[in-house]
C-alpha cells in the first residue's frame, strides 16, 4: 500500500480552476445553393402556401458536392475562431455534434481539427440530433470550468439532405444542409448558465432514421435508410413541453423574461417558436430568432446558424443575455442562457 493510500490522503491530484465559462465566438457555414418550397412541392405534392403556413419555411439550403460535413464545420469554425480572436493552435478539444456524418467510425472531429490546424486536440462527435449544439456547449463550458480544456470548439453540422426521402410528405421540405460553430473558452463571470436538459427514452420513435443498419445489410435489394418524422406528435411535444423548460433554465440562471435580450430556439418550425414565445409570456422587446423561414429545420446547426443571423441582422449585440433552446431526435433536449460574445 502507498503511504498516500495509507495516511487517507489522496492518490491522484484533481483538476481545478476556478473560472467560470463563455461562449467568446460564433461562426456560420450556409450552403450556396437556395431551394425555394417550389423545387420541392412536386415531389411531395404540396404547395408553396401549404408548407409557409404550417412551417414559416419559404427557402432552405441544400448542400452540393463539394460542400462535405467536413468541409462546412471547417469553414464554420474559421469565422468563430476570427470572432473570439483565437488561433486553432489554443483549441484543445473539439466537439462535433452531428447526425449526418456517414461514417460508423471514425468521428469526422479529429479530421476537421486536423484541417483546422489544432494541435492534437482532444476531438470527438457527440449524437443528440437536434438537441446536439447545447448538449456540446454544455460540455464545452464543464471542461472549461473543470479544467480539462482552455479552449473548446463546438460545432454543429448537417448534411441531412443525403439521408432525406424527397418523396416523404412529413421530411422533405422541413429539413436542411449547414454548420454552425462556437468557440466556449474561461470567462471571469459566469457566462454560461446552468443547463436543464433532459431525455424521453419512450418517445424514441418520433423522430428517427427509418430503417437500422442490421435492416440495410440484410435487405436483398438496395435500401437507403432515411430520417423519418411523426410531425404531429413532435410538434405537440416541442409546443408544450419546451417552453417549461427555457422557463426552468431562466430560473436556474436567476433571471426572468424581462431580463432577455434575445431568444434562440432550434429552428423547427415558425409555430412552435411562436407557441413558446407565447408560452413564455416573452415580452416584445425580446429579439426572437427566426432563421427557420430561410434555412429550413438544420438539426445540430440550427441554434449558432439561428444566432449568427441575429447578428447579421444587428438584433445580437455583445454582452446580451440569450436563452438557447434545443430539441429533438431522442427525444433530447437541453437549454441554456449565454452571455453572447
Ligand atoms: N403538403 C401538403 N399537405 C400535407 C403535407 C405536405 N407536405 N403533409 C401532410 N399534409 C396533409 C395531410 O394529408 C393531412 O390532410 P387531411 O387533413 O386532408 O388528411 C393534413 O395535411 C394534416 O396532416 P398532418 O400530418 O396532421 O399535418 P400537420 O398539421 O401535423 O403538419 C407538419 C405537418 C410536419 C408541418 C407538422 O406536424 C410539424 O410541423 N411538426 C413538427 C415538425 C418539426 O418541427 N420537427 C422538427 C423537430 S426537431
Amino acid at each position: 500500500m502507498s503511504q498516500a493510500a495509507a495516511t487517507g490522503a489522496p492518490r491522484v491530484l484533481a483538476t481545478t480552476t476556478g473560472t467560470h465559462a463563455r461562449i467568446l465566438g460564433i461562426g456560420a457555414y450556409r450552403p450556396r445553393r437556395l431551394v425555394p418550397n417550389s423545387e420541392v412541392v412536386d415531389a411531395i405534392d404540396s404547395s408553396d402556401e401549404w408548407i409557409q403556413q404550417r412551417s414559416g419555411i419559404r427557402t432552405r439550403r441544400f448542400a452540393e458536392p463539394d460542400e462535405s460535413v467536413q468541409m462546412m464545420s471547417v469553414a464554420a469554425a474559421r469565422e468563430a475562431l476570427a470572432h473570439a480572436r483565437i488561433d486553432a493552435r489554443q483549441i484543445d478539444a473539439v466537439v462535433v455534434a452531428t447526425v449526418s456524418h456517414l461514417m460508423q467510425t471514425p468521428a469526422i472531429a479529429p479530421a476537421i481539427a486536423t484541417e483546422l490546424g489544432c494541435e492534437e486536440p482532444a476531438a470527438f462527435d457527440i449524437s443528440a440530433a437536434c438537441a446536439g449544439f447545447s448538449h456540446g456547449v454544455t460540455l464545452a463550458a464543464d471542461m472549461v470550468r473543470g479544467g480539462s480544456a482552455r479552449h473548446v470548439l463546438v460545432i454543429g453540422v448537417e448534411r441531412l439532405t443525403d439521408i432525406l426521402d424527397a418523396t416523404d410528405r412529413g421530411t422533405a421540405f422541413i429539413f436542411a444542409d449547414g454548420a454552425g460553430a462556437a468557440v466556449v473558452g474561461p470567462s471571469e463571470v459566469p457566462a454560461i448558465g446552468p443547463v436543464v436538459w433532459g431525455s424521453d427514452g419512450e418517445q424514441f420513435d418520433l423522430i428517427r432514421q427509418r430503417e437500422d443498419w442490421r435492416d440495410v445489410m440484410a435487405s436483398p435489394t438496395p435500401i437507403t435508410p432515411h430520417l423519418t418524422m411523426q410531425g404531429a406528435a413532435v410538434f405537440r411535444w416541442a409546443s408544450f413541453t419546451m417552453a417549461k423548460i427555457g422557463l426552468q433554465a431562466l430560473d436556474r440562471a436567476g433571471i426572468t423574461v424581462d431580463d432577455l435580450d434575445c431568444f434562440v430556439p432550434h429552428q423547427a418550425n415558425m409555430r412552435i417558436t411562436d407557441a413558446m414565445a407565447r408560452a413564455m409570456k416573452l415580452p416584445d422587446s425580446v429579439r426572437i430568432a427566426r432563421d427557420v423561414a430561410d434555412q429550413g429545420n438544420t438539426s445540430a446547426a440550427s441554434v449558432p446558424l439561428a444566432l449568427a443571423r441575429l447578428y447579421e441582422d444587428g438584433d445580437a449585440r455583445s454582452g446580451d443575455v440569450a436563452l438557447l433552446i434545443a430539441f429533438g431526435a431522442g427525444l433530447a433536449y437541453a437549454a441554456q442562457v449565454v452571455v453572447l460574445p
